[in-house]
Formats: C-alpha cells, structure tokens, sequence
C-alpha cells in the first residue's frame, strides 16, 4: 500500500504519529489513519503526570491504557511521554505543599508507578523533558531548586529500574542542529553514560518553522551522538508557517519535515521519526502560536499535503 508505515518498512527508522486520544474515540477516519499510516504512537497528552495523577496517590491510567491496547492491536511499539518535566504537572503538585525530601519521594514514586503500571508495553520513554535553556544552562524547574540537578541521573536510574528493557530518553526542542543546547546535551549524556546512568536516546523535538529557517547542522549533530553509541529520535515533528499558507510556504513545509528525516535515515542510530499530529484538524500549533499553523502533514480534512508524499518519498 501507498502508506508511511510501507513506506518506512525496510528501513531501521520508525514512523510515528502523537495520538489525540479524544479524536481516536470520536472520529473514526482519524483512528483509520493512525492504524494505518504509522508504526509507532505518542500519547500526546495522556501520559502527562497532570492526567495519570489528578490527585495524589489516585490513579487515572484509563486513557493511556486504551492507546496501548490499541498500539497492541495495531502491532505498533509506544513512546511514553513523559516522565520529569516543568509542565502538565498536576496542580497539587507545588513547592509549597512538599518539603524537597516529599518532592524527591515523590518524583520517585511517580516513575517507579508509571513505568511499572507500563513495564514491557512501552518502548522508549522520554525520561526527562526539556531540562536545558537555550544557552546551555539547567532549566529553573521545581524538580532543579527543590532536588538539584541530579534529579535527572535519578530520573533515568529510577526509570531503568522499574522497566529495565525500556529505551530512556532525554527530549527537548530546539536542539536539532549545533548550538549551546545540544552542546549542554551532548555533554550531559556524556557525562552520564560515564557514571554509568542509564541514558540510551537523545529526542529532537522537531518543532520547526518556516518563517525563522530551519538548522543547517542537524545531520552533524546526529551523528556526534552516533559517535557516543547513543540513539537519536525526532519525537514530535511539525512545521509550522504564519497563515495563510500559500504555495511557497507549503513547499518550503516539505524541506522541512524531509531535512530531519534525511539526518534520521542517513544517521547510525536514529530509532524513529514521530510527527505531532499528522493532520491540522487535530494540532496543537493553531492554539498555542497565535496566527500559526498548518504544521503537519494532512489538511482539516485528512487529505496529504505535500509534505506527506515528500516524506514518503524521502523514505
Ligand atoms: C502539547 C500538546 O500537543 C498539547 O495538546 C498540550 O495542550 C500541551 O502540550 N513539547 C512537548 C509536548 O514535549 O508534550 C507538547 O505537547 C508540545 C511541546
């Protein structure tokens, strides 16, 4: 068949979507699509500690578990996301309601309960979430004033032990080509795996967009974690543009999503290539960049954009 996922086969890269769970219950081309089109899955949203923990100590793995069931049924491996970040925490979790010892106990129950609720089922797990700024530096978080900044070794240490088959990643965005934040990464996984920490992937985010050009240095990059023996990922890849699109923008889109997926094919290591959301009925771009959008590859409609054929060619 015509699709990414026959596209992708016979290759050593993984084509992925992040999954709207509310979309895969209500609109049944789209979950037709995501069956069909794809052979990993990201929830999107439902794996985010906000949702799995609404209160403390209650439990919500219903959603998360219905993607999973449904990768099962799909024969399509899960990337969990994500474990540690500064967003999509749930409200009662603050510093002012926990001492640092409370917090770091319960940063550790949180990963040993989601990774355990999830062992086997999940094939690589964003482990950590943007921890850099731009410049370099640790990102002022709850998890860094209150724990310092071995929160993220003790991240990664706890994760492998609750799931030890598990691939762990870190993850962020802007950090596709050479610059002060993959810098800070490369350094951090290297530092790490020398201590001996479980850190197995380095996730680009891939959040593109065209009005402010598109890295020059990805494949560089890609391949300086090769050296490491690391593996990379793009894990959340859209191309966003100022709206309204027209056809040069559209076709400026298509360098876009093909530039991370050339470095991805032509990298040692580089595991998968997940889009955030393939169609713009569905993105998060709209809501989130005033005045942006068009980011992914299929219209309102499910309808392939150029940027599809252009990574199914690309493939
Ligand atoms: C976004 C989701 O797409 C939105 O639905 C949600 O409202 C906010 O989070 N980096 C990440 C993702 O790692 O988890 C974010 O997802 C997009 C940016």
């Amino acid at each position: 068949d015509g699709s990414l996922r026959a596209a992708a086969r016979g290759t050593d890269v993984r084509i992925g979507t992040a999954v709207d769970m509310a979309a895969l219950g209500a609109d049944a081309p789209y979950k037709a699509a995501v069956a069909r089109e794809f052979d990993t899955v990201t929830p999107e949203n439902v794996m985010k500690w906000e949702v799995v923990e609404p209160q403390p100590g209650v439990y919500d793995w219903t959603a998360a578990d219905q993607l999973v069931a449904f990768a099962q049924k799909n024969k399509q491996l899960v990337r969990g996301h994500t474990l540690v970040w500064h967003s999509q925490n749930p409200s009662w979790l603050t510093e002012a309601n926990y001492t640092p010892a409370e917090l770091r106990a319960l940063l550790r129950k949180h990963i040993f309960d989601e990774v355990g609720h999830f062992k086997g089922k999940v094939w690589a797990w964003d482990v950590a979430n943007e921890v850099f700024n731009e410049d370099g530096t640790l990102r002022d978080t709850i998890w860094l004033r209150a724990l310092g900044p071995d929160y993220i070794a003790d991240a990664f240490r706890w994760a492998h032990q609750a799931d030890p088959k598990a691939l762990l990643f870190l993850n962020d965005y802007n950090n596709e080509g050479i610059n002060a934040k993959s810098d800070a990464y490369f350094a951090l996984t290297k530092q790490l795996r020398a201590k001996g920490v479980p850190v197995h992937g380095y996730g680009m985010q891939g959040h593109l967009a065209i009005q402010y050009g598109f890295p020059s240095t990805v494949l560089a990059n890609v391949q300086r974690f090769d050296k490491l023996g690391v593996k990379t990922a793009f894990t959340e890849v859209d191309v966003r543009m100022l709206l309204p699109a027209d056809a040069a923008k559209t076709q400026a889109q298509v360098e876009g999503f093909n530039l991370l997926l050339r470095a991805c094919l032509l990298a040692r290591h580089c595991v998968s290539y997940t889009v955030w959301g393939f169609t713009d009925k569905y993105s998060w771009v709209p809501g989130v960049f005033s005045g942006e959008g068009s980011a992914t590859p299929m219209d309102e409609n499910l309808q392939p954009k150029p940027a599809y054929h252009g990574l199914r060619e690309t493939f």
